[in-house]
């Protein structure tokens, strides 16, 4: 019978850590709020001493074991897993460990391999609010008693089930958070789910197909990998890897070509859901890599794919303010070789939520980054009729633009970065901090050689660049440098070592501004690679906090073997950290056998003969207090 996995306490220890050198709890208590109001200029001489030494925790060792490890003054509990019921009344079918779960059971319960999440308060509540995650893919190799093979209807419905967003309703009490269940803002998303195309695109020949002669309508999201809320309380879901769920047949067009479409799809829905069929669909793919809004709080809202942000392999997408009340988006594509975007848009944000800002993302103009070698940059516009972006090079219209934003870019000469994954934005400063993951193929003949911005080749331990845009989020311009390039500084090869300042890590991922101005940073090195040659001294995947004042790093935690640590989001006070465990135990090779996978992790249940399973992690301090400070 499966464990209440609603919640469960993973570690427990002694205290060891300092939160800073105030000792007085009432004084110390004023300064992590203060700080993470940002009012730490006003303070003195606690501002001072504080900002001497911003983290507060002792670093941790490498992640060698199947558990979560963090310091002896936190604690870490499970909420979510996959498979869990979201909480919809009368509909709450409990998670079978043997996978016999059925699709319109997964339908209704978590979705598999939780990245992006955020935590959206209720009434502005630091002990209860919404869990909205990102389900970015699935293992069928857990997911199905019998594995990948033979692929049918009911499994191809199931595994699209397991895949969207879901939202979940949880709350803080003395055994720590829980799900509210049954919950009436309980939600899931998937890949079936109708949307609406929104902005220039919207309506585009390229966008129209036989089910939907309008191109307006759309079925579900796909690879929804990082995510974040606008600052008018929606969420914004990027889809990464939908070019895996295409199949154009033995002759492909160099569009779907450019896009990564594969005659024979990874995902092998095509049999049975022709409309992933791109030879028969040519256009259904094209509905696909945009930026997903939702608006959480509503569950009968229809989710928007919003155009004007352009189309990619969308790690995600983060939202920057003006100080003319302007949104600028920030974005990337997760692919070798691809492109950082921003999209400012033409009106301002208005007061009253999501139902004021309905259009907001609609009207706007859309850029590509230029990273040049004396450390300045340019932002150049993806307009249809200025420069090459017009009729005679391909492009008929704006639609089209935003459809073949990749083309575009090529076209513009904007530069090739390293996988871009998440973006943060630092607003007291206006830097902007992007992740480069890594890119093995960065210098190999046939594929662009080092530049500037990424100057490394065989690229295996990826950068955090930055910049700060000239004049305000807008500006056309920007300066911008490394934060750091990841590796260990003992590896032979000079192109995998790092010049991080304190703990080694490799394949930056996730990265977000948190209390006090620290910055996060979590990492995704492959099963493949992990523990293994280069790197061999950085261990499990782990979550960092980095001043940025100092450049310090700081190992904060560490995984179960073969996850991937990513979603972060914090309550409001800045007292709980929500994190994601993805893919514990995770194949080396492509899909997992379960009896083979036990022998890497059974992470989160600990039963033998198990699947280990995705899952949200809240994090807080024994006392109450701040996170990191
Ligand atoms: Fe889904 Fe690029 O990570
Ligand atoms: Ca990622
Ligand atoms: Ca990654
Ligand atoms: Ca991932």
């Amino acid at each position: 019978m499966a464990k209440d996995f609603s919640t469960m306490e993973l570690s427990n220890g002694s205290s060891n850590t300092s939160i800073h050198q105030v000792s007085d709890p009432a004084k110390r208590q004023t300064l992590q709020l203060a700080a993470w109001l940002g009012l730490l200029g006003s303070l003195s001489p606690l501002a001072a001493q504080a900002k001497a030494s911003r983290i507060g925790f002792k670093a941790m060792p490498i992640g060698m074991g199947d558990f979560i490890e963090l310091p002896a003054d936190y604690v870490a509990t499970v909420l979510a897993p996959w498979g869990e019921p979201v909480g919809i009344a009368g509909n709450m079918p409990a998670y079978k460990p043997d996978a016999s779960n059925t699709a319109q059971e997964q339908a209704v319960q978590m979705g598999m391999h939780h990245d992006g999440l955020v935590f959206f308060p209720l009434q502005g509540s630091a002990t209860h609010g919404l869990l909205v995650n990102n389900h970015e893919y699935i293992d069928e190799g857990l997911l199905f008693p019998d594995g990948f093979e033979p692929m049918t209807a009911e499994k191809v419905l199931k595994a699209q089930n397991a895949h969207g967003i879901s939202v979940i309703e949880v709350k803080l009490d003395n055994k720590g958070w829980q799900m509210v269940r049954p919950s009436k803002w309980a939600r899931r998303i998937t890949a079936n789910t109708p949307m609406t195309l929104s902005g220039p695109a919207a309506g585009h020949a390229l966008l129209r197909t036989a089910a939907d002669a309008t191109g307006t309508r759309v079925l579900g999201t796909l690879g929804n990998c990082a995510s974040s809320m606008t600052p008018w309380g929606t969420y914004l879901s990027g889809e990464e890897n939908w070019a895996n769920y295409f199949a154009t047949g033995d002759k492909p067009s160099a569009h779907h070509k450019r896009w990564g479409l594969r005659p024979k799809s990874y995902s092998q829905w095509e049999p049975h859901d022709q409309r992933f069929n791109a030879e028969q669909h040519p256009n259904e793919p094209n509905r696909f890599g945009w930026i997903v809004e939702v608006d959480p709080m509503d569950p009968s809202s229809t989710p928007i794919k919003r155009t004007a942000i352009g189309r990619g392999a969308h790690e995600g997408a983060w939202v920057g303010q003006t100080k003319s009340g302007r949104a600028v988006v920030y974005s990337g594509e997760d692919a070798r070789f691809e492109y950082i975007y921003k999209f400012v848009s033409r009106d301002k944000i208005q007061a009253g939520g999501a139902a004021a800002n309905r259009d907001l993302l609609d009207h706007g103009t859309l850029y590509v980054a230029r990273f040049d070698a004396d450390g300045t940059g340019a932002w150049l516009p993806l307009v249809h009729g200025q420069g090459p972006l017009t009729a005679a090079n391909g492009f008929a219209d704006q639609g089209e633009v935003l459809v073949k934003a990749r083309q575009a870019s090529d076209a513009l000469g904007a530069t090739k970065m390293d996988r871009p994954e998440w973006l943060t934005i630092d607003t007291a400063s206006g830097w902007v901090y992007c992740t480069l993951t890594n890119n093995s193929q960065r210098g190999e003949p046939g594929k662009p050689g080092v530049d500037a911005a990424n100057p490394r080749v065989n690229n295996s331990m990826g950068q955090i660049i930055r910049w700060q845009d000239a004049g305000d989020f807008d500006g056309l311009h920007f300066k911008w440098n490394h934060l750091l390039l990841a590796g260990d500084p003992a590896n032979a090869r000079p192109e995998a070592k790092g010049n991080i300042q304190g703990d080694i890590f490799g394949c930056p991922d996730g990265i977000t501004f948190g209390p006090g101005g620290l910055l996060w940073i979590e990492t995704d090195v492959h099963s493949s690679q992990m523990r293994q040659g280069e790197f061999e001294r950085i261990g499990n995947n782990q979550l960092l906090a980095c001043d940025v004042t100092t450049g310090e790093v700081r190992r904060f935690l560490t995984g179960p073997t073969n996850c991937e640590i990513t979603g972060l989001s914090f309550t409001p006070d800045g007292t709980t950290m929500f994190l994601n465990i993805q893919h514990p135990g995770e194949s080396p090779s492509d899909r997992s056998d379960p009896k083979e996978t036990a022998k890497y992790s059974n992470w989160p249940d600990y039963v033998d003969e198990t699947r280990p399973r995705s899952a949200t992690v809240a994090v807080r301090k024994k006392n109450g207090g701040v996170i990191g400070l």
